[in-house]
């Protein structure tokens, strides 16, 4: 088949610079959501209308399998498809797509593909409140006999609540006919697409239609009103999905997914967290309320405890996390590792059972195994220019507010005094202080306030 994927419309009621089709649900672009979809039905041709904002959305939206059709002045639905036309392949079915209608599963296409292939197919549904939507005008026998656009429609056909979806199947070998045919004079002066079902009624082609599982599929966005709303069905849709594949969710209304969250046995989350682009918590991992993690793999039995922040990490099994720490990428953390409140890791690799438990810097590290890293100790990795790195050996103690001035190494076993500024390598099992000796001045006063 090919597959149109109109998206040349403003969107003026968004309010937004952004083409209405760029905004995101769950961090992707609305049309992307499309695309992502029409590809897993392996269309010959995938053509994607752009007029408004075309740069942009084109730009965004670039790849390899995509043409591109442009629709320079957005004359209507009919218009938009017809810019298609010289792209298109012989076969024999064209799926048309809205670019503003993200969710539509690749099932109900399907179904809607199959409903036949010398018909022209509309996915329609009933909707309570069918106010706004081109309604489905049938025959006594129940024959779709033409779409008629609300405000081309009789008090008689207002009443009527099936109503098209905008996504229908055409056979591409009377498109090109059809779209030829059409008239703009109707109430809003555009070609209308819908306006071809009458056509092929007229030929005596059949007309099907079929329906999608739930509503939400074929809702359009044309506020931030109604983005909001779809954003909010949409992950409700991934919570069931994860509740019903046994992920433990304190609460179904209260998650985030904006990419793919996959997960073993008897994780659980808490309220407020965000997960975006790759993430994976292997078995029995806790997430604790609030926390942010993006492109993180989590070994199993780690819990992360509330506020943390973690982008681009690899974390080991049984790790103890939070509440408060970041990671920063291209973090990589053992197994049993500590990483406590108001820790900021960066492109570090620490050893199993280390632990930073408390307000820590570490940029540019390679910790080895059982490194005890004090309170306030920071990796001097950047000079104003250039980076450098830290190495801390295996079962090295280090201090509380110790300053490391990169490159340094740590030798294996060395214990490091608390305040130490070090700029030379420490050696290993040995004490390594820089701090001055302690002094007391006897019969020093404390300076006094003058009162005015
Ligand atoms: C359209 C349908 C209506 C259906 C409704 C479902 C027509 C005439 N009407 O109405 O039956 O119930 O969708 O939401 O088809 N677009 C272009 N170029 C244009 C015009 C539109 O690319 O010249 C794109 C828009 O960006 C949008 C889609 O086509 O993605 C639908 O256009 P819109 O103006 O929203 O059509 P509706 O009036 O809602
Ligand atoms: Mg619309």
């Amino acid at each position: 088949m090919n597959i149109v994927i109109l998206a040349a419309g403003q969107g003026k009621r968004m309010h937004s610079n952004l083409p209405k089709v760029l905004h995101p649900v769950a961090g992707k672009a609305l049309a992307q959501h499309v695309i992502d979809t029409a590809r897993t039905l392996q269309p010959e041709k995938l053509i994607v209308v752009h007029g408004h904002g075309g740069a942009v959305v084109q730009s965004t939206l670039a790849a390899d399998d995509i043409l591109w059709a442009e629709q320079a002045q957005q004359l209507g639905t009919g218009h938009a498809v017809a810019q298609a036309i010289p792209l298109l392949s012989a076969a024999p079915q064209t799926l048309v797509l809205y670019g503003d209608v993200p969710l539509t599963s690749a099932a109900t296409l399907q179904r809607l593909l199959q409903a036949g292939k010398d018909a022209l197919s509309i996915l329609t549904v009933d909707l309570a409140c069918p106010t706004g939507y081109g309604r489905i005008v049938r025959d006594e026998l129940g024959h779709v006999q033409r779409i008629v656009e609300e405000k081309d429609a009789t008090a008689e056909e207002k009443a009527v609540r099936e109503v098209n979806t905008g996504i229908m199947v055409i056979p591409t070998a009377r498109l090109a006919d059809w779209l030829g045919n059409l008239k703009n004079n109707n109430a809003q002066g555009e070609y209308y697409l819908t306006d071809i079902v009458a056509l092929a009624v007229d030929e005596g082609l059949p007309v099907r239609t079929a329906q999608p599982e739930g509503e939400w599929e074929v809702l359009g966005v044309n506020s931030k009103v109604q983005l909001a709303e779809l954003e909010r069905q949409h992950q409700r849709n991934i919570a069931d999905g994860l509740l019903l594949a046994g992920v433990r969710l304190a609460d179904p209304a209260r998650i985030d997914v904006r990419g793919t969250l996959r997960h073993g046995r008897d994780v659980a989350i808490d309220v407020g967290c965000v997960f975006e682009g790759a993430v994976d918590l292997a078995d029995a991992v806790e997430v604790g309320p609030y926390c942010v993690l993006k492109n993180v793999k989590v070994g199993a039995g780690t819990r992360i405890a509330a506020f943390c922040h973690f982008e681009d990490a690899i974390i080991g099994p049984d790790g103890v996390l939070g509440p408060y720490a970041r990671l920063r990428p291209g973090t990589e953390l053992g197994p049993e590792v500590h990483i406590g409140n108001f820790v900021e890791v960066k492109k570090s690799m620490i050893g199993a059972q280390s632990k930073a438990n408390h307000l820590a810097y570490i940029g540019d590290a390679e910790i080895g195994q059982r490194v005890n890293v004090g309170a306030g100790t920071i990796t001097c990795n950047y000079d104003g220019a250039n980076k450098f790195k830290t190495i801390i050996e295996d079962d090295v103690f280090i201090g509380s507010d110790t300053q490391l001035v990169a490159p340094v190494t740590v030798g294996r076993g060395a214990t490091l005094g608390a305040g130490t500024t070090l700029t030379k390598n420490a050696p290993p099992d040995a004490l390594t202080v820089s701090r001055a000796k302690q002094l007391t001045l006897t019969g020093w006063q404390r300076p006094q306030k003058v009162k005015k």
